[in-house]
């Protein structure tokens, strides 16, 4: 696979300079947008966030299968994706975010899934408050990480690729689900009509931080392409470095393993 050069180190949310201050701004963005972060998910994305989410399980049965494997998902936020692997299989599942209101939500959520009242009840789920560039796990400890709409959102995308290659166990698998530009043409352009002109006022309105939701368009066309994701994920000596894009490529889902 080509090899491209990376457009950007990582995330700068506006007036961003170092990548200290982009951490610091991004997680103050999603500490303030917690309350409101599951509504506008499904709100925005007229749901189509809970399939990809369901989809991204489905493409990872085979681990979620193992009761003896352990997945990290990172960014894990308040929790959805988490919840969608455990639902999926018998693994064992743990999330890690730095925003602590986001997981104070998945702490809920968990718990309400554990309530004995639910028919279903599952364990609760450990959720740890980490930042995804310095990761308190030891080298070698999961069979699966998997990061949901997270990756686009870290001050250096390379080094959260190196940080998640040294958790994963030899032979385990990484899986990125994010945002993705569609190409140019008819849909392209009413996606970016969508995104960078009605998605920030609804968002603005509702969480009452427009600026969250002038964000998100601006960190997805700053983000790699998928094939420079790809050709990046190969580069760091990530194997079977494999992509599909969703959803008439608005979204893609990069697979790939870690070196044995
Ligand atoms: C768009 S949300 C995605 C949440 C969730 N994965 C989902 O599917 O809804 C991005 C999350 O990444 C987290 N995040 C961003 N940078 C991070 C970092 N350096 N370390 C840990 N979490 C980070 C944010 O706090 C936020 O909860």
């Amino acid at each position: 696979m080509a090899e491209a050069a990376a457009p950007v180190n990582g995330t700068r949310p506006e007036g961003a300079v170092t990548e200290a201050d982009a951490s610091k701004k991004v997680r103050e963005m999603f500490t303030q947008i917690a309350p409101r972060y599951d509504l506008l998910n499904h709100l925005l994305s007229l749901q189509l966030d809970r399939l990809w989410r369901a989809r991204t399980a489905r493409r990872l049965q085979s681990i979620l299968d193992r009761p003896d494997a352990l997945v990290l998902d990172l960014c894990c936020g308040t929790g959805d994706l988490a919840f969608a692997l455990a639902r999926a299989g018998k693994a064992r599942i743990v999330g890690a975010d730095f925003a602590h209101t986001m997981l104070v939500r998945a702490r809920e959520k968990s718990s309400a899934r554990a309530s004995p009242r639910n028919q279903s009840a599952a364990p609760p789920m450990p959720f740890f408050e980490a930042d995804a560039l310095r990761l308190p796990f030891a080298r070698a400890s999961f069979d699966l990480v998997t990061t949901a709409f997270g990756l686009r959102n870290l001050a250096n995308y390379e080094a959260g690729l190196r940080e998640i290659q040294r958790v994963l166990k030899p032979g385990g698998t990484i899986a990125i689900l994010e945002f993705t530009e569609p190409p140019d043409g008819l849909l392209g352009d009413f996606y970016r009509w969508y995104f960078c002109k009605v998605l920030p006022r609804i968002g603005g309105l509702i969480s009452g931080d427009r600026s969250a939701y002038t964000y998100l368009p601006n960190s997805v066309a700053r983000f790699f392409r998928p094939p420079e994701l790809a050709a990046l994920m190969c580069a760091l000596g990530y194997k079977s470095v494999d992509f599909r894009a969703w959803t008439l490529g608005t979204v893609a889902l990069h697979t790939a393993l870690r070196a044995k």
